[in-house]
């Protein structure tokens, strides 16, 4: 077995900020709500002729910029998302062309807010079995082309972004510290796939006027259900792959879960025990950017240098699915130079 480090990460967020008031406009909600509920106050929304490939792939091509490494080099690249470019083929696809590499193996996951994990995992399998050797992982979302602007109880949460990051393969005996990716919880619950869905444009209701006019094609969510098995599942998971890892919470330099609803990051956080300072939280500034949340926040760590080498990093996440997933990570990367 390989050891697996994270070489770099990049992200891209659109330009354009949408505040609170902005829904209060044509809704009947406040910035007062919306703040106090979900720790909102606003989101990037793409514009409309920007692909969610174009967003994937500025965040990939800052990754391989950081690391100094050519797309060309890469052996895999696997796109997190529910809103691709297309229902096929992948947005890794596309990724793939933009960034002018033409050989590495691609596909896209769908695991809703658990796929940045679920692909970040896969991806670790790839490596460290010595099937390949660097691979990008990207989580990539145009949440508003699913958003349906008449529901308050779901338009007000998301955003639009991306980020991702290099993973690269090393001999252990190059990584005597064990840096890397280590401990992996993953799992889903389909039974509940119906509190968190996308019922149309599907196979079973492929889009037609009926869904249209029901808004099919839009999410749907059972925000109480949600928000409940989130804290029960997070909670869980941490407390899980910290145990794997041998370590205790106090012992982890920085948690980053993602982002649905600062609540819900919140009360895993009092259960921990632990100060805010160490949970990244990006929710303010941009909504739950579904796929995107991860690792535009390990991002966040990365470029505003307050990731140490050796610290202890731990990435959970839970979403539609139900999906669910957590990785602990030692930072360092032994391929930097110098
Ligand atoms: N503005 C004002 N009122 C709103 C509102 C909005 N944007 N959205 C919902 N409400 C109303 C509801 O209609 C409800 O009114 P009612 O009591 O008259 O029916 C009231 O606020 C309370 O709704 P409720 O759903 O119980 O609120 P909540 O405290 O659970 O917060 C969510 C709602 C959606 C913020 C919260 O449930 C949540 O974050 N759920 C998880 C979401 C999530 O994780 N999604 C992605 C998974 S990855």
């Amino acid at each position: 077995m390989k050891d697996v480090v994270i070489r770099s990460s990049g992200r891209y967020l659109p330009e354009k900020v949408f505040t609170n008031d902005h829904f209060a406009r044509f809704l009947d909600t406040s910035d007062e709500w919306i703040q106090e509920r979900t720790g909102i106050r606003e989101r990037r929304f793409a514009a409309p002729e920007e692909r969610n490939s174009d967003m994937g792939t500025k965040a990939a091509q800052q990754c391989l910029e950081r690391a100094g490494v050519d797309a060309s080099e890469v052996d895999l690249i696997i796109c997190a998302t529910v809103t691709g470019d297309r229902i096929f083929p992948a947005t890794a696809n596309f990724i793939q062309e933009n960034l002018g590499n033409r050989t590495a193996w691609a596909f896209d996951v769908n695991a809703a807010c658990g796929g940045f994990i679920y692909a970040l995992s896969l991806a670790y399998g790839m490596l460290a079995s010595g099937v390949n050797r660097r691979a990008l992982v990207i989580g990539s979302e145009k949440m508003t082309s699913i958003l349906d602007f008449t529901d308050r109880s779901t338009c007000v949460l998301f955003g639009d972004g991306a980020g991702a990051v290099l993973l690269e393969a090393v001999e252990p005996a190059d990584n005597p510290e064990g840096y890397g990716l280590r401990n992996f919880v993953l799992g889903a619950d389909g039974s509940l796939a119906y509190k968190l869905w996308q019922p149309d444009g599907g196979s079973v209701n492929p889009p037609n006027p009926d869904s249209l006019a029901r808004h099919g094609h839009y999410i749907h969510m059972s925000g109480r259900e949600v928000y409940v098995n989130a804290v029960r599942t997070m909670n869980a998971i941490v407390e899980d792959v910290i145990a794997q890892a041998g370590l205790t919470p106090e012992q982890i330099d920085w948690f980053v879960p993602h982002q649905a609803n600062k609540r819900i990051i919140d009360s895993v956080r009092e259960r921990l025990k632990m100060p805010e300072e160490r949970f990244v939280v990006n929710i303010d500034r941009y909504g739950n950017t579904t796929s995107g949340t991860i690792p535009i926040g390990i991002d966040e760590l990365y470029t505003e240098n307050k990731l140490a080498t050796g610290q202890h990093v731990v990435l959970m996440t839970f979403g539609a699915g139900f999906t669910w997933g957590a990785v602990y990570l030692k930072w360092g990367d032994p391929l930097a130079a110098g």
